[in-house]
């Protein structure tokens, strides 16, 4: 039988500092010890690295939901299933633009993420494990703009720099991030300021082109998260140990998936412009010179096959990147380049890293 509770030789000094974070993060409420439903003898309980790696999942997944939610209340449909906010019509009808359906899918991938945190903070606490509460950061301001409701937020959505580079990623037919290769941005603007993804007051909600610059913004900006969350469940899944937590995994890991490939679809339809409050924000032409071709046209939304494991095999249509090692890491740090954490206090950081860090440290059978 495996001696599950064994630390590989060489990490326990590790394994006591982590540990220490957590207890002093139960001190002040971050993590919440839960009573078991059955001794740790006597049921499968999981590693200490699986359980590292849910906590990761679901910080991720709370501050997933955060953003969604805003998202929701301005430009979403809100209801019993979704409550809070009460919509801004002249943003609706610019996210509308992309997609006549646009409302119904915000909603749904706000509500997706909702029951990703919640059933990974009550599956820790079947297994006896500490969950993950963030609410003591909710800290950030909301957007003043009518429909949004005034709360404390996790993350900010008014001062978005986006990565626009995963368009590039999946259209290539050569390249693959965990070979190393570099991807160029679809929308290069995006990347070079701070821009918002929802109005940030009602001044905002004119001129037509400045309000439809914010939904073309929050169109890849939707599509950025969730081509992370695509790439972080099959990255971690490689170093669970117990088949239900892979289960898990493998069982939320594509739901991300179909929230990125309808991000990716409609974002193709963001109307080229430039924002006439910034001109440095421009949406290019995605179908002509100098993009368009294989690597930018708006129609192929599904992954180009390309190299993968070792350019010895044929290409293959997948997932990219995937690659395992500091997985929880790169993830933190891509949602911080997106500005998503701009006015998070130090110590958000640092929870954020710790998190991040036990992840990482989880090996398979460990
Ligand atoms: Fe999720
Ligand atoms: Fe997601």
């Amino acid at each position: 039988m495996r001696q599950r509770r064994t630390p590989p030789p060489g990490t326990t000094s590790r394994r006591s500092f982590l540990l220490a974070v957590g207890a002093g993060a139960v001190g002040t409420g971050l993590l919440t010890e839960a009573v078991p439903a059955f001794a740790d003898s006597e049921s499968p309980g999981l590693t200490r690295g699986d359980a590292a790696i849910l906590r990761f999942l679901a910080a991720a997944e709370i501050l997933e939901t955060d953003a969604w939610q805003q998202y929701n209340e301005l430009g979403g449909i809100q209801d019993a299933e979704v409550p809070g906010g009460s919509g801004s019509a002249a943003y609706t009808a610019a996210l509308e633009v992309l997609d006549s359906d646009m409302p119904q899918y915000i909603h749904d991938n706000t509500e997706d993420e909702f029951t990703h945190f919640t059933f990974i903070n009550a599956y820790l606490a079947s297994k006896g494990k500490e969950t993950v509460n963030l609410d003591r950061f909710r800290t950030l301001p909301s957007s003043k703009a009518s429909g949004a409701q005034q709360i404390g937020r996790l993350t900010n959505l008014m001062q978005l720099t986006v990565d626009t580079s995963w368009w590039t990623r999946y259209r290539s037919r050569t390249k693959n991030p965990d070979f190393g290769d570099t991807f160029p941005q679809a929308v290069p603007a995006l990347k070079q300021g701070q821009f918002p993804g929802i109005p940030r007051s009602n001044d905002d909600l004119s001129p037509q082109d400045h309000i439809q610059a914010i939904a073309n913004t929050a169109g890849f900006h939707f599509a950025f998260i969730e081509q992370g969350g695509t790439s972080l469940y099959p990255s971690l899944a490689q170093r669970v140990t117990h088949p239900e937590v892979l289960r898990i995994l493998l069982s939320i890991g594509p739901t991300e998936t179909m929230h990125f490939q309808t991000w990716q679809d409609k974002a193709g339809n963001a109307p080229p412009l430039t924002d006439p409050t910034n001109t440095q924000l421009v949406f290019p032409d995605l179908n002509s010179p100098p993009f368009g071709g294989e690597d930018f046209q708006t129609s192929l939304i599904m992954p180009e096959p390309t190299i993968f494991l070792d350019r010895k095999f044929p290409v293959c249509s997948i997932i990219r990147p995937t690659q395992t090692e500091g997985a929880a890491m790169g993830a933190v740090k891509a949602l911080t380049d997106n500005g998503l954490f701009r006015g998070q206090s130090q110590e958000f950081f640092g929870v954020l890293h710790d998190l991040a860090e036990a992840a990482d440290a989880a090996r398979h059978g460990h």
